[in-house]
């Protein structure tokens, strides 16, 4: 039957492809439905998107850059000897201010240990105590070899990397120590106090390059 007003009824406009479709049906309501469902996803997804990407970019940015450094000259070898002696020294290009503290003891004519002062626990600086070193903040004891005996730390204090030049004892980057056996070794990786440098719990940490 017409409609009086001159449009359709409403069987008319169901059965043809594209028609209009009644705001207040339940075909109209499934797909706002959909609509508001999707632009939620899309919002929640944009947020979630703005919240973690700078977070993991923050996390995982240093493991991809490299560090800025050079060769601090501490003066002639013959300034060091048996017992460990404290050096305060600036690294970083520029006068650029990166104050380090290492730990310096002449094992040989040619060989040094050069033993940073941050502790593996948190971080804090260690002093040393009767040839040993210990760390002021939550008891954290190492030996003279800077392995941990006592406390907190995860590893042995870190080791910085030395040459000696026309009579001079240089040292580098530092990196963290590794336990072989008796000895304890300069290693070739960086990795923060907290983190283990062996086993399945030093996966958990990525690695800068050096
Ligand atoms: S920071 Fe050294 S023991 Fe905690």
């Amino acid at each position: 039957m017409a409609d009086p007003s001159g449009g359709h009824t409403g069987n008319e406009g169901a059965g043809a492809a594209g028609a209009h479709v009644d705001p207040a049906s339940a075909r109209a309501a499934v797909s706002r439905g959909r609509f508001l469902t999707g632009v939620t996803l899309g919002l929640g997804g944009i947020l979630g998107a703005a919240i973690t990407v700078p977070a993991i970019g923050f996390a995982l940015g240093p493991s991809f850059v490299g560090e800025e450094w050079y060769w601090a000259d501490l003066g002639s070898v013959d300034l060091y000897n048996e017992e460990y002696t404290p050096v305060i020294f600036e690294r970083g290009p520029g006068g650029h201010l990166d104050r380090r503290v290492a730990f310096i003891r002449r094992d040989g004519p040619d060989a040094f240990t050069a033993i940073s002062n941050t502790c593996m626990h948190l971080g804090c600086p260690v002093v040393t105590r009767g040839g040993a070193f210990a760390c002021p903040c939550h008891g954290g004891q190492y030996d003279s070899e800077g392995r941990r005996t006592l406390g907190p730390p995860v590893r042995p204090l870190n080791r910085f990397e030395f040459k000696i030049e026309g009579g001079n004892l240089l040292l580098g980057r530092v990196f963290a120590a590794e336990e072989r056996g008796d000895e304890v070794i300069t290693s070739k990786v960086w990795k923060d106090p907290g983190q283990q440098v062996e086993g399945l719990l030093s996966f958990l940490y990525p690695t800068p390059p050096r």
